[in-house]
Parts: C-alpha cells; structure tokens; sequence
C-alpha cells in the first residue's frame, strides 16, 4: 500500500484474474502500468473501487440503473461504464468521456482498495495480446521483475475477466460478457440488455486479445474436437485438448490450461466450446478471440 502511495505498481489478485494496480490519480503510475503490460496508450483501464460511496467521485449524472446494479452485484465481477468526472483522466479514460468503475470481491484486493482509499486502476496482469493471469506465478512468469509488488492470492476463483456494461447510452449494453449475466443484469434492471453494439471502444474485443502462442482449434462437442485433434495429429502436429463439462471449472482452468499448453510446446490446442449460456457467453467470447488469426 505504501508502494501505492509512492507510484509503485502492484500486482494483486480479484475473483476475476489478478490486476496490474497502480493509484488512479498518479498518471506517471498509470503510465508505467501501460508500459510494464506493453499496452498501447489509449486503451482505457477499468478505476477499481472499494464500493459504491465512491461512484460519484470518479462519474457525473450517475444513472439509477448503476446503483440497481451495485447493490446487487458489488463487489463483483461487474465494471459499469459512466460519464466521467474530472477525476478520471484521459490517460485512465483513453480521453473519451466515460469511466470504467469496479469494486471486487476478493477479500485481499477489497482490503487492499479499503486501506488505499483511492481508485486503483487494474487491467489485467499479462502481456498486452497474451492470456490473462489467474495465479501469482502467471504474473512472475509474465511480468515478474517490472512490478514492485505481487500480492500472492491463490487462484482466482472466476477466472474469466469481469461483464462490462455500458449505462451511458439510451438502453444497458454487454461490452464484454462475464459472470454477470445478461440475462441478471436484465432481470436486476427490469429492462431489456443490449450485446454489445455501443460506439464505446473496448480494445479488449480486438480479434486476437487473450491468445495462447498456439494455434487454438474450436469445436461445439467432443466428438469435433476428437476428430480435429487426430487429424492434426496425423499431420505430425503435437496437440492438447481442453474441455470440461462443467463450466465453472472450465471458467477456472482456462487461462492455465491454455498457458500449460504454451509452456509444453505444443503446436495446437482443441478447445470445447462451453454451451453458449451464463458463463458459457463469456467463455465462446474469449475462446473465439484466441482461435482468431493472429495479427
Ligand atoms: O476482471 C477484470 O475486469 C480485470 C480485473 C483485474 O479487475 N481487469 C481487466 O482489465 O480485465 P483490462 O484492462 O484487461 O480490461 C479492461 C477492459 C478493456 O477491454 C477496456 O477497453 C475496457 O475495459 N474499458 C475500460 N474503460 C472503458 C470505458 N471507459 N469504456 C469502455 N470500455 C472500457
Ligand atoms: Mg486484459
């Protein structure tokens, strides 16, 4: 915390992956996150929050639809975007004119916003394109001597990056599925959720973010992914396969599993896609970028 206070970065876990933190209102701090991470200024980072007495620090014109939501999924893995105040400057916001605000659930990185005070901003603890980090030992592997500090906090426990909502438009819209559903978000507000579709830029939906080295292979059931694993194994190809029929593991394993795989060297990972419903949405979601040619 003390590093916090000096400009430091550390890295910490959430329920979601762990975040690269650094305090929101240090722009040299900020500014370091994005080197560390290899991310190109201008992509926007989510201002964690230790709770919702902290909205109006960092928004304006804050919708009744965000507090519907907070109380029901803070803290959680739930970032509502807003208008921003002035406190959230255009190296946080990318300089567009709304804010990105999330208060987690992991008892250390709520103690570690508590005794902060301020907004921390976190984007995830991996190199800018690769796969997000869900234990302390993706970050050494990634980032390891660049950050100050690293909180160990075991697994992360969703292990697929937090829903993104949009409240600054006409209707609620999905920028980035996660735990939090459409489906509860729609139910919590009473009114219909878009997906996706906002003019907001979430550079995390560029084709080819959270991609393992290997070449990733989808397939809809076992029986797909059996046939394309052996058919790309008869071409001399060293392949893994992934899959879980239940999709909280799944959710859990993945990022490991996909960085398993890049550490054995293999040339293809089969991946079987989770059903596209609650977290199956997210999961397709990221599978799909991985699986998208690289750039
Ligand atoms: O679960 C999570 O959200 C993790 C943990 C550490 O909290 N953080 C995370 O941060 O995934 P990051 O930077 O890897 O992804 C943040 C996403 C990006 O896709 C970014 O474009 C989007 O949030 N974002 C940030 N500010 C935004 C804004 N004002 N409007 C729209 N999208 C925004
Ligand atoms: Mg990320």
């Amino acid at each position: 915390m003390a590093v916090l206070r000096k400009g430091g970065v550390v890295a910490f876990p959430t329920e979601t992956v762990y975040g690269l933190g650094a305090d929101a209102e240090n722009e040299r701090a900020v500014r370091r996150v994005f080197e560390i991470k290899g991310r190109p200024i201008g992509h926007p980072v989510i201002v964690h929050l230790s709770g919702e007495s902290q909205i109006e620090l960092w928004a304006r014109n804050v919708p009744g639809t965000a507090y519907r939501l907070t109380e029901k999924f803070w803290p959680g893995p739930l970032t509502i975007v807003l208008r921003r105040s002035e406190r959230a400057s255009d190296v946080v916001t990318g300089s567009q004119d709304t804010v990105a605000l999330r208060a987690p659930s992991h008892p250390l990185a709520h103690e570690l916003l508590h005794a902060f005070g301020g907004g921390i901003i976190a984007p995830s603890a991996n190199r800018f394109g690769s796969v997000s980090a869900t234990r302390a030992e993706h970050v050494v592997a990634d980032l390891g001597a660049s950050v100050d500090l690293i909180v160990e906090g075991g697994d992360a426990t969703i292990g697929v990056e937090s829903t993104i909502v949009d409240l600054t438009q006409g209707e609620p819209a999905i920028l980035r599925p996660g735990a939090v559903t459409r489906e509860a978000i729609s139910a919590a507000l009473g009114v219909p959720v878009r997906e996706g579709g906002s003019d907001v830029r979430v550079p995390g939906s560029l084709p080819s973010h959270y991609a393992p080295r290997a070449r990733v292979e989808l397939a809809e059931n076992d029986v797909v992914a059996a046939g394309l694993a052996n058919a790309l194994r008869a071409q001399g190809s060293h392949v893994s396969v992934i899959g879980s029929d239940d999709v909280n593991a799944l959710a859990r394993d993945l990022y490991e599993r996909l960085r398993a795989a890049d550490r054995e060297g293999v040339d293809a990972i089969v991946v079987v896609l989770p059903a596209n419903e609650g977290l199956g949405v997210a999961l397709r979601d990221r599978l799909r970028r991985a699986a998208s040619p690289k750039r």
